[in-house]
């Protein structure tokens, strides 16, 4: 897996078509995707697009998507895969994740209420029927990798333990001010990718790009706020999705080098904790607008 990941979490259409391509153009090579986001179509024709005009063999590139919550029956796992590779135009996946631990409703509606607006679980699944229609998945060959989102340490433990095909990947929020280091070293002594969403905090101010201990790293080493926490979320051992949507920032956000050590520990030592994005503890995604059915 490319270290370096384009997360595809963009609501506009047209947006994703034109950041899609501009991080390809940029020379991302991993490509995060989700059922949930509802635009696997048009990274799928960007893809097609940028490669065929870049001469970009599709080995080279490596693409996630992730089954949504309302497909956690076993049943539904390989329908949902085949119809996110169908939407995205390829014939296998290089990692397909659980997007969360929380089961849903089964259905076609992505956010299933009550008329008390409540979430309606779906009880009758646990988190290991899923993984092992997932591990089926595996057996079909067209998904080379299988993973793990928005999960917790100790329910990872209890997958890794059960799985009779290990996680390969784990995608959870991770920056300087939720370094999860104790997932992190888990998964590296397993040999599991953590996978690091929101490097950049989100985008969000104030917060982390505007954290004086970045501002002043970024200052010292002559880079920018975004690409010292790109760099330092690859020094630690992650890999990372971050989301620049023009063609500028893909650019910025591809150019990031080493940190010295120095730099590294300072970052570490920063003391703010904040989780950013509440989806797991309901399952409810944060940052995804209403207007896609949030
Ligand atoms: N598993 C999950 O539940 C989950 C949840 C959330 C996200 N994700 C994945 O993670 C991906 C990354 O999303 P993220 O929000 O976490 O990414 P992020 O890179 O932390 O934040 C993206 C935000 O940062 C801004 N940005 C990007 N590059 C910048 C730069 N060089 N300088 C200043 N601002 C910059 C963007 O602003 P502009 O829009 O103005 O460019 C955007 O608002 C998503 O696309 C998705 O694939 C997964």
């Amino acid at each position: 897996m490319p270290a370096l990941g384009f997360g595809t979490l963009i609501p506009d259409p047209a947006l994703t078509i034109t950041a899609t391509r501009d991080a390809l153009d940029a020379g991302f090579r991993h490509f995060d995707c989700a059922e949930r986001y509802g635009n696997e179509r048009e990274v799928g024709r960007a893809l097609a697009a940028g490669l065929a005009a870049g001469g970009i063999a599709r080995s080279e590139i490596f693409v996630t998507t992730k089954v949504w919550n309302t497909n956690h029956r076993p049943e539904r796992v390989q329908p949902a895969f085949d119809a996110s590779l169908g939407r995205l135009g390829l014939n296998y996946l290089d990692l397909y994740l659980i997007h969360t631990p929380f089961a849903f409703q089964p259905g076609d509606e992505q956010d299933p209420r009550d008329q008390d607006g409540n979430v309606v679980y779906d009880r009758g699944v646990t988190l290991l029927d899923t993984w092992q229609a997932m591990e089926s998945l595996m057996d079909g060959g067209k998904c080379r990798a299988i993973g793990l989102s928005d999960i917790g340490l100790d329910e990872l433990k209890a997958i890794y333990e059960a799985a009779r095909i290990k996680p390969a990947a784990v995608q959870v929020e991770s920056h300087p001010y939720l370094p999860e280091w104790e997932l992190l070293e888990f998964c590296k002594e397993k040999g599991m990718v953590l996978l690091a969403f929101a490097p950049l905090g989100h985008g969000m101010k104030p917060g982390l790009l505007e954290d004086p201990v970045i501002a002043g790293v970024a200052a010292r080493v002559g880079k920018t706020a975004a690409q010292v926490l790109l760099a330092w979320a690859v020094q630690r051992g992650t890999a990372l999705l971050t989301t620049p949507r023009s063609a500028a920032r893909a650019r910025e956000n591809f150019d990031i080098s080493a940190l010295p050590a120095d730099a590294l520990e300072e970052i570490n030592r920063i003391q703010t904790r904040q989780r950013l994005n509440p989806v797991v503890t309901t399952g409810v995604p944060g940052f995804i607008p209403k207007a896609q059915g949030a």
